[in-house]
Protein backbone atom coordinates (compact mmCIF):
# COMPACT_ATOMS: atom_id res chain seq x y z
CA UNK A 1 0.00 0.00 0.00
CA UNK A 2 1.07 3.64 -0.68
CA UNK A 3 1.14 6.41 1.46
CA UNK A 4 1.81 4.97 4.84
CA UNK A 5 1.66 6.93 7.89
CA UNK A 6 4.03 5.12 10.50
CA UNK A 7 6.70 2.97 9.92
CA UNK A 8 9.06 0.48 12.65
CA UNK A 9 10.75 -2.63 12.54
CA UNK A 10 11.90 -4.95 15.52
CA UNK A 11 15.40 -6.54 15.70
CA UNK A 12 16.44 -9.34 17.38
CA UNK A 13 17.56 -6.75 20.09
CA UNK A 14 13.93 -5.70 20.52
CA UNK A 15 13.00 -9.21 21.26
CA UNK A 16 14.59 -10.22 24.42
CA UNK A 17 12.23 -12.35 26.39
CA UNK A 18 9.68 -13.17 23.57
CA UNK A 19 11.25 -16.36 22.72
CA UNK A 20 10.72 -19.43 25.55
CA UNK A 21 14.59 -20.86 24.80
CA UNK A 22 16.42 -17.92 25.93
CA UNK A 23 19.30 -20.19 24.77
CA UNK A 24 18.70 -20.37 21.28
CA UNK A 25 17.87 -16.99 21.19
CA UNK A 26 21.18 -15.24 23.01
CA UNK A 27 22.70 -17.91 20.31
CA UNK A 28 21.25 -16.31 17.15
CA UNK A 29 21.65 -12.65 18.84
CA UNK A 30 25.61 -13.72 18.67
CA UNK A 31 25.45 -15.16 15.41
CA UNK A 32 23.10 -12.53 13.84
CA UNK A 33 23.64 -9.53 15.61
CA UNK A 34 21.50 -7.43 17.90
CA UNK A 35 20.21 -5.39 14.74
CA UNK A 36 19.12 -8.52 12.85
CA UNK A 37 15.79 -7.60 11.22
CA UNK A 38 12.91 -10.25 12.43
CA UNK A 39 9.74 -8.25 11.39
CA UNK A 40 8.95 -4.80 10.41
CA UNK A 41 5.13 -3.10 10.90
CA UNK A 42 3.74 -0.08 8.36
CA UNK A 43 0.62 1.98 9.27
CA UNK A 44 -2.15 3.25 7.20
CA UNK A 45 -4.18 5.99 8.99
CA UNK A 46 -7.20 7.51 7.43
CA UNK A 47 -7.58 9.77 9.89
CA UNK A 48 -7.73 10.59 13.92
CA UNK A 49 -10.12 10.43 16.67
CA UNK A 50 -13.00 7.68 17.11
CA UNK A 51 -14.28 5.80 14.02
CA UNK A 52 -10.44 6.18 11.78
CA UNK A 53 -9.48 2.92 9.75
CA UNK A 54 -6.16 1.57 10.60
CA UNK A 55 -4.37 -0.30 8.00
CA UNK A 56 -1.46 -2.34 9.59
CA UNK A 57 1.03 -4.29 7.32
CA UNK A 58 3.27 -6.83 8.81
CA UNK A 59 5.91 -8.63 7.63
CA UNK A 60 7.36 -10.80 9.66
CA UNK A 61 10.75 -12.30 7.95
CA UNK A 62 11.71 -16.17 8.12
CA UNK A 63 13.73 -17.31 11.07
CA UNK A 64 13.77 -19.60 14.24
CA UNK A 65 15.06 -19.46 17.65
CA UNK A 66 15.07 -23.36 18.97
CA UNK A 67 11.59 -24.82 18.61
CA UNK A 68 10.02 -21.43 17.25
CA UNK A 69 9.75 -19.44 14.86
CA UNK A 70 9.75 -15.96 14.32
CA UNK A 71 7.45 -13.94 15.95
CA UNK A 72 5.94 -10.28 16.37
CA UNK A 73 5.58 -9.28 20.36
CA UNK A 74 2.37 -9.25 20.02
CA UNK A 75 0.33 -6.19 21.49
CA UNK A 76 -3.20 -5.53 23.36
CA UNK A 77 -5.59 -2.73 22.38
CA UNK A 78 -5.62 0.92 24.45
CA UNK A 79 -9.86 0.08 23.69
CA UNK A 80 -10.25 -3.83 24.11
CA UNK A 81 -13.82 -4.13 22.10
CA UNK A 82 -11.86 -3.01 18.84
CA UNK A 83 -12.05 -5.85 16.52
CA UNK A 84 -9.31 -6.85 14.06
CA UNK A 85 -8.88 -8.32 10.85
CA UNK A 86 -5.76 -10.36 9.80
CA UNK A 87 -5.35 -11.13 6.28
CA UNK A 88 -2.21 -13.11 4.68
CA UNK A 89 -0.90 -11.98 1.69
CA UNK A 90 1.78 -14.28 1.01
CA UNK A 91 3.53 -17.26 2.73
CA UNK A 92 1.89 -19.04 5.60
CA UNK A 93 2.16 -18.76 9.35
CA UNK A 94 0.15 -19.03 12.85
CA UNK A 95 -1.79 -16.19 14.42
CA UNK A 96 -1.60 -16.83 18.36
CA UNK A 97 -4.22 -14.74 20.08
CA UNK A 98 -4.93 -14.44 24.12
CA UNK A 99 -7.59 -12.95 26.16
CA UNK A 100 -7.16 -11.48 29.47
CA UNK A 101 -8.55 -13.89 31.20
CA UNK A 102 -5.86 -16.38 29.52
CA UNK A 103 -7.60 -18.53 27.11
CA UNK A 104 -5.52 -18.76 24.04
CA UNK A 105 -6.00 -19.86 20.20
CA UNK A 106 -3.67 -20.61 17.35
CA UNK A 107 -5.42 -20.20 14.26
CA UNK A 108 -3.49 -20.90 10.77
CA UNK A 109 -2.59 -17.95 8.39
CA UNK A 110 -2.21 -18.46 4.55
CA UNK A 111 -3.56 -16.31 1.52
CA UNK A 112 -7.17 -15.70 1.40
CA UNK A 113 -8.11 -17.20 4.63
CA UNK A 114 -8.88 -13.79 6.90
CA UNK A 115 -8.73 -14.13 10.28
CA UNK A 116 -10.90 -11.96 12.93
CA UNK A 117 -10.23 -11.02 16.06
CA UNK A 118 -13.43 -9.42 17.68
CA UNK A 119 -12.88 -7.42 20.68
CA UNK A 120 -14.87 -10.29 22.92
CA UNK A 121 -12.73 -13.39 21.96
CA UNK A 122 -11.31 -14.42 18.47
CA UNK A 123 -12.56 -16.20 15.83
CA UNK A 124 -11.21 -17.30 12.37
CA UNK A 125 -13.50 -16.45 9.11
FE1 LIG B 1 -4.28 -5.02 16.98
Amino acid sequence: MAGRTGFYEKCLGDMAGVYRDERAFDAAVAAHGADHLVYRVEEHRSGDGPGALIIGTSTVLPGRYGDEFAVTRGHLHARPDRAELYHCLSGSGVLLMETLDGRSRAVPLTPGRPCTCPGTGCTAA
